[in-house]
């Protein structure tokens, strides 16, 4: 049996820097993203520097019937000890002015892909009584978010969901965890058509000490990981503060940014 770390959205930013990060741990790696260019270097990359198998595979996330033939493909031998459910995506607008299929793919890929592999890894993991479930979710989990609705709404769903499953899998020695990070500088703003400007441009996180962060928080099975002062201040802060209200501030936050 050979162990393998997979990770979703590993072409580009967060996941990139996880796959570079457990890569250099020693960990084999399963990548996945839809560019199989990137995926391709990444993975000679890892290889040829830190001596690890790497299997790469193009698959849109989107599609649950590629979701579903990924998941076919993956050879019975390799045991998925870790999985880092990081893929997804954001759009920034009105809800009602926004694409409806660009509505539909993000809940395929920010919820529905997110938990069908989970779901797969889960039987294995239980069996060998090991295994870690980190999912990317957002400080977005934390608040309605006003001109990135739909956004927020999923990764409210991804940290309900990691909360709850991890209560599940306690027993069998499977650490779930969620990271919600703060904005950080990946091709995330890019792809929703987003900036943060004034205070949240300034605070914006590298993803490297984010990726770090979470890892070491998955490690130590800390349920939640938010990296940086600020955000955990903000966070803080959330709690006390009727959504009601904090989805009015980050109404008027959303509406300044495109
Ligand atoms: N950057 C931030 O400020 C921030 C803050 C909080 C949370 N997050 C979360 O962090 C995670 C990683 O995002 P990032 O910041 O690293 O952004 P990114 O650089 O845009 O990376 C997103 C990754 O997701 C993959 N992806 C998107 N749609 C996909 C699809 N249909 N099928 C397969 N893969 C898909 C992309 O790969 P391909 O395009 O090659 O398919 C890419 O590898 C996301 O879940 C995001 O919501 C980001």
């Amino acid at each position: 049996m050979t162990t393998f770390t997979l990770i979703t959205g590993a072409s580009s930013g967060l996941g990139k820097d996880f796959a570079l990060e457990y890569a250099k741990a020693k960990q084999n790696l399963i990548l996945v993203a839809r560019r199989k260019d990137r995926l391709d270097e990444l993975a000679e990359t890892c290889r040829t520097t830190y001596n690890v198998r790497v299997e790469v595979f193009a698959v849109d996330l989107a599609q649950a019937e590629a979701v579903s033939t990924f998941l076919d493909n993956l050879d019975p031998a390799w045991f998925i000890d870790r999985l880092i459910n990081n893929a997804g995506f954001g759009w920034h607008g009105s809800y009602e002015d926004s694409d409806p299929e660009t509505l539909t793919s993000m809940i395929d890929v920010n919820v529905k892909a997110l938990s069908v592999l989970a779901y797969h890894v889960i039987p294995a993991m239980k069996t060998n009584r090991q295994g870690e479930i980190l999912n990317v979710a957002s400080m977005a989990a934390f608040t309605p978010g006003p001109y990135m609705t739909e956004y927020y709404a999923t990764k409210a769903y991804v940290l309900s969901f990691s909360m709850a499953l991890r209560e599940e899998l306690k027993p069998y020695g499977i650490k779930v965890a969620a990271l919600c990070p703060g904005p950080v500088h990946t091709e995330f703003f890019k792809v929703a058509a987003n900036t943060p400007n004034g205070l949240m441009g300034a605070i914006t996180l590298e993803s490297l000490p984010v990726v770090r962060k979470a890892i070491r928080g998955l490690a130590r099975n800390h349920s939640v990981t938010v990296p940086g002062l600020p955000f955990k201040l903000g966070r803080v802060a959330m709690k006390l503060v009727p959504r009601s209200i904090s989805a009015k501030i980050i109404a008027n936050v959303q509406k300044t940014r495109g």
